[in-house]
């Protein structure tokens, strides 16, 4: 069984109570660790315009970049969903942007449950900066 870091846990669990989903009602959090050891946090943010609204991790990741870090270490997450709770597809890729292939994803719900992925889980074959060598 998966066992969150509890800072990271704490981390999320706490932005996720700041977010704002009157739409979805589906309030969710996202804490990064950098390799320097920060811990930068995200809530999703919802518009009346559906597709304006930002997930959790999306803010996690601005916050680490307005700090002037972007190496992730690590990255959680946290919903209140029956099962572990996985980035969207868009969020995937923002994560590899920042992360190694090997960087550990913790999906959590907010009863207790968790399971690790790492980045190369959640995205296999992801588009790189490499893809555009012949550009
Ligand atoms: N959401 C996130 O914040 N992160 C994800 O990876 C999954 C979805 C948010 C977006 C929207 O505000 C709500 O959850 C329902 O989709």
């Amino acid at each position: 069984m998966t066992i969150p870091d509890p800072r990271l846990l704490d981390a999320a669990s706490g932005a996720r109570l700041n977010a704002y989903a009157p739409y979805s009602n589906f309030k969710v959090g996202a804490a990064i660790r950098t390799l320097t050891g920060h811990i930068y946090v995200g809530c999703n943010v919802e518009n009346v315009a559906y597709p304006e609204g930002t997930c959790a991790e999306a803010g996690a990741i601005a916050a680490m970049i307005v700090a002037g870090e972007t190496e992730i270490a690590e990255i959680l997450v946290i919903a209140d969903s029956p099962s572990p709770v996985p980035p969207c597809g868009g969020c995937r890729q923002k994560i590899a942007e920042f992360a190694g292939q090997g960087a550990t994803v913790t999906l959590c719900t907010t009863d207790g449950k968790a399971r690790d992925m790492t980045v190369a889980d959640l995205l296999p074959g992801v588009f790189s900066a490499l893809h555009m060598d012949r550009a």
